[in-house]
């Protein structure tokens, strides 16, 4: 049958016709948002730019197929080519982190998360996680999530002067609460984590260790941080920070009857079909940080954080733990008395998307903060490299001083002019969206 027919229930235009001419409206939307992208520095750390190889996968002919199960074993037939993209990117998890088990089929890293939860643990059971304030994730066991509703959980936090997890703090918690599951890893915690220590403690009361690198995955693939994989019985990540992919998340690990059951948690446990085509466009990503190239963008990413943590201090402006392992730089304005809101709404208007986020020992609710979360992963991937993120730091500056002098806006202007001209140096995709 030729693509389009005349036939009045397959419409004109229905197999070859482009978004642009079938929906304008939706085309508007997305024109409008890859402008934003192309014109403003993306500064959120849960972000980054993919590839047009990964875009390509995501939009491609694999959202047409359904399959249930893991490759080989599927509960659909026409499935050798589903196969074929899952055991891909399965291989390339494997290789990249040098384990021997990895499911690649979490539609999210919550959804990851929870798989864990299901096959490790009873509803009731104790886990001990970091607290969301202090840099947890929603997903390990935060009030309103299904974590924090159905298990019993115990926080650790971090010491209120330096920022650092208190291990200590964390053992004691630990032999008190007896959990069976304990979990490091966060959402806003800039440094490295002491695996080794998480893994002794857990071994001391018999628990479960689970390792989520959402946000540092792609430097721990690029051999710039220190490796979960060693200490930890389970590590989740997502492939769409510093892993530079598609939205989704990963499990990974070392033992197989571990991997049988996180298998069963994952399908049919708390999701059903896979999202096959997002699933080869994280074999697209893994492919891409399996190559030499992605251990430079790994290195320039941390040099880059590390720019950009240190030009902020020299310019008095406040940086939790004094710098940063990690992409993320966290930002604490109490010293200006300025809340997260206030700075990132005026960060936007000058061209700089970040995110507010609490601080240690913050007292604004988490609608206001007294801190900013900063990334450099997108950044990254588009080009900069420490001199540009030496003025960034020196321009979202400006705008914190502008904040406190009460000058922000004449400020907000002359940033604006100089975060234009720099995304214009180092342009996004050139496809039409
Ligand atoms: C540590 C951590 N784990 C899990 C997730 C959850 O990812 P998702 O939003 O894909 O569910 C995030 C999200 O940013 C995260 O920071």
């Amino acid at each position: 049958m030729p693509p389009d027919t005349d036939t009045a229930f397959v419409p004109a235009g229905y197999f070859s016709q482009s978004l642009k001419n079938r929906d304008p409206e939706l085309y508007a939307a997305l024109k409008g948002e890859r402008d934003r992208q192309n014109e403003q520095i993306e500064l959120i750390a849960s972000e980054n730019l993919v590839s047009r190889a990964s875009l390509e996968a995501l939009g491609s002919i694999m959202v047409n197929k359904t399959v249930e199960g893991y490759p080989g074993r599927r509960y659909y037939g026409g499935a050798d080519y589903a196969d074929e993209a899952e055991a891909l990117a399965i291989d390339r998890a494997k290789r990249l982190f040098g384990c021997t088990y990895a499911n690649v089929q979490p539609h999210s890293g919550s959804q990851a998360n929870l798989a864990v939860f299901l096959a490790l643990l009873q509803p009731g059971d104790t886990v001990l996680s970091m607290a969301l304030p202090s840099g947890g994730h929603l997903s390990h066991g935060a009030g309103p999530n299904i974590s924090g509703k159905w298990f019993n959980v115990v926080s650790y936090g971090v010491d209120e002067t330096t920022g650092l997890i208190d291990y200590d703090a964390v053992a004691d918690l630990a032999r008190t609460h007896r959990p069976k599951l304990i979990i490091c890893g966060g959402s806003a915690y800039p440094r490295a984590i002491d695996f080794a220590r998480f893994r002794e403690i857990s071994d001391s009361v018999g628990a479960f260790m689970l390792a989520d690198i959402a946000h540092f995955a792609g430097l721990v693939a690029g051999g710039v941080h220190p490796d979960p994989l060693p200490h930890a019985d389970v590590v989740t990540a997502t492939t769409y920070k510093n892993l530079r992919g598609v939205r989704g998340g990963l499990i990974l690990g070392n033992d197989q009857d571990l991997g049988k059951k996180l298998n069963s948690a994952v399908f049919p446990g708390v999701q059903g079909s896979v999202i096959l085509n997002a699933v080869a466009a994280k074999a697209v990503c893994l492919g891409e940080a399996l190559q030499p190239d992605f251990r430079v963008y790994a290195r320039q990413v941390l040099e880059n954080a590390r720019a950009l943590a240190g030009t902020l201090m020299d310019r008095g402006v406040s940086v939790v733990t004094g710098g940063t392992d990690t992409p993320i730089v966290l930002i604490d304005l109490r010293p200006q008395g300025l809340t997260g809101a206030e700075t990132s709404d005026a960060l936007e208007l000058a061209g700089l998307t970040c995110n507010k986020n609490a601080v240690p020992g913050d007292t604004q609710p988490p609608t206001v903060t007294s801190g900013l979360r900063l990334g450099v992963s997108a950044g990254t991937t588009r080009g900069f490299a420490a001199d540009e993120f030496r003025a960034i730091g020196g321009w979202i500056a400006d705008i914190v001083d502008g904040l406190v002098q009460g000058d922000v806006s004449a400020r907000q202007h002359s940033v604006r002019d100089n975060t234009r001209a720099l995304c214009r140096r180092f342009p996004i995709y050139d496809r039409d969206i």
